[in-house]
């Protein structure tokens, strides 16, 4: 392991002088990182279960290859001891500027974290600056993007503040699968079935060809950078082998076997997540039929039944469910549903929680549009 002047931070703790090193995790380094990761955000777990979710998640085709990259701070001399870390992990992206529309792959950052020993002093600040650097220099990817649980921390590093919208409803207490039938068979030109593992990746090339002309016809403001998110199958199949990781640890191993809903007629479909550990119902992306709008609003209604039938069959396991970057008709869809059945969809900014922000290469401040910007695009 090699490190120069500029790849090391001094800091004077209440234990004295410790010097630092930054540098790409090696495999021994990486299974201290993911400790230090269940450490910080999922307290609760044992770590040995943690670690071996997270060694069994480092498997799955979107990790592969350079999908995942591990940086950390260490103490010199002791390279086992990693004090600060975080990891950034693929996307893939298409960007429309100056340049016209192309495919781009860039990085999310997640999983931030400094030891509670070690906090205040500096040590994610240095380690964010010397990532950016990276990004900018030998990644040579055109942005990053990351989602933030601790506000502006980012914003002195390049990454700005983008708007954030989410919908989200409690499921009611006393709805029923026999309830949630009889409301879809009261629309039977708009006939659903929910849809398994097997079908992401078909589902995902059609959404893709199906973006990318709304990619160049977008409306954008002059001056404007529109970033999409694409919903490429190894980011729902990443998803649903963390969802079977909880269910095996929470719900007796129960199979992640409907992964979504479509509406053939309508050419509208939505695939979800199972977010057992927050209890969430997370809706990861929804693919509308561009050219009608009213038939993808009556199409969501009955999308989102088969989306509340699945989620009270894991009995009182989820709480609520979640859309991130609703569309007009998804909001559309969601006051009728809310109206029928007396629940009150609750709109909301995602401030202080998950908040999207991206930094351009080389700091570059670009007005941008990000969308879309759905559950999937996250990690
Ligand atoms: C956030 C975190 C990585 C900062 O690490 P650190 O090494 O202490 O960071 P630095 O010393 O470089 O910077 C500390 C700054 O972070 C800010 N910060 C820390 N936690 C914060 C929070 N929850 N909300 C807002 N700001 C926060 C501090 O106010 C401080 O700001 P200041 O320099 O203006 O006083 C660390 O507190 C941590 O591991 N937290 C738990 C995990 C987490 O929330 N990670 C971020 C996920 S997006």
């Amino acid at each position: 392991m090699t490190s120069n002047q500029s790849d090391r931070i001094t800091i004077n703790t209440a234990d004295g002088t410790i010097e630092l090193v930054f540098g790409e995790a090696t495999p021994e380094q990486k299974a201290e990182c993911f400790k230090q990761a269940g450490r910080t955000f999922v307290r609760g777990i044992p770590e040995d279960l943690w670690t071996n979710a997270e060694e069994q998640l480092d498997l799955l085709p979107l990790l592969q290859g350079k999908g995942c990259l591990h940086w950390c701070l260490y103490k010199a001399g002791t390279p086992k001891e990693i004090v600060s870390s975080l990891r950034a992990i693929r996307r893939e992206l298409l960007i429309r500027d100056a340049q016209g529309v192309r495919p781009e792959t860039s990085y999310d950052i997640c999983f931030v974290a400094t030891d509670e020993k070690y906090r205040g002093h500096g040590l994610a600040s240095f380690l964010m600056r010397k990532v950016a650097e990276w990004f900018d220099g030998p990644g040579a990817v055109p942005l990053t993007t990351l989602y933030t649980a601790v506000g502006q921390f980012y914003v002195p590093f390049g990454w700005d503040l983008l708007p954030a919208p989410q919908v989200s409803f409690d499921l009611p207490p006393d709805v029923s699968r026999g309830i949630l039938q009889r409301k879809r068979e009261e629309s039977p030109s708009l006939p659903t079935r929910v849809v398994g593992p097997h079908d992401v990746a078909d589902l995902c090339s059609r959404d893709i060809a199906q973006l990318r002309p709304q990619v160049e016809a977008y409306d954008l403001a002059p001056d404007t950078s529109l970033v999409s998110t694409l919903p490429i199958p190894e980011q729902f199949e990443w998803y649903r082998g963390l969802a079977k990781l909880q269910s095996d640890s929470w719900c007796g191993g129960r199979e992640i076997a409907n992964v979504g809903a479509i509406c053939d007629a309508a050419d509208t479909w939505m695939l979800w997540h199972h977010d057992l550990r927050k209890k969430e119902f997370k809706i990861s992306r929804v693919k509308p039929n561009y050219g009608d709008h009213e038939q993808t609003k009556q199409a969501l209604v009955q999308l989102l039944l088969c989306a509340m039938e699945e989620a009270i069959s894991w009995e009182a396991t989820f709480e609520k469910v979640v859309i991130w970057d609703p569309n007009p008709e998804v909001i559309g869809a969601l006051e009728i549903l809310g109206r029928d059945m007396g629940f009150t969809p609750k709109s909301e900014m995602r401030v202080g929680t998950n908040h999207t922000s991206l930094r351009w290469a080389k700091d570059e401040k670009r007005q941008t549009v990000f969308w879309p910007n759905e559950y999937y695009a996250y990690n």
